[in-house]
């Protein structure tokens, strides 16, 4: 089974929206895939999502309201086939942690997805309003379908 693993900075927002799109849609595709979503920070260990996450989650008929936040450790590497992370501080945080040149090649910006090689990042709403929320989710939504795409041709 491939297995995905979404990494953002606190695991409250960006990355427990992408799993739970993607869990979403791998349901609905009869797709079997492991999906889970970390943090590179501690701070918010052991939280639920960001109620403005979890809120607009749920306008589109996804729970995340029951993730629980972990950070990322080295195991992770060997967990999981696809380590895909938001921006480029999450990504050099994720390569820093990287034993070798197996491990690397595991990470991707997620919404190289979409546009390969760009490297675009998805933006941190954290410190923003219910807006940013609504646009990380649009973002997230594309790039689980590209991934679902993929996915499927294999
Ligand atoms: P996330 O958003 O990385 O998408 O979960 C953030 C959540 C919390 C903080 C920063 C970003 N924070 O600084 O506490």
């Amino acid at each position: 089974m491939k297995s995905i693993l979404f990494v953002c900075l606190g695991n409250i927002c960006r990355s427990p929206m992408a799993e739970g799109i993607l869990r979403h849609k791998a349901e609905m595709q009869g797709l079997k895939l492991k999906i889970d979503s970390v943090g590179t920070e501690s701070f918010h260990v052991g939280e639920n999502p960001d109620k403005r996450a979890t809120a607009t989650a749920k306008e589109y008929g996804i729970d995340i309201s029951k993730l629980v936040a972990r950070q990322i450790n080295r195991d992770d590497f060997d967990t999981f086939d696809l380590i895909l992370v938001a921006d480029a501080q999450v990504y050099n945080e994720v390569i820093h942690l990287a034993r070798n040149e197996t491990d690397k090649k595991k990470v991707n910006f997620i919404m190289n997805l979409v546009h390969s090689d760009f490297n675009t990042a998805v933006p941190d709403p954290y410190y923003g309003g219910m807006d940013g929320f609504e646009k990380v989710f649009q973002m997230l939504d594309k790039a689980c379908d590209a991934l679902i795409e993929k996915l499927e041709k294999k």
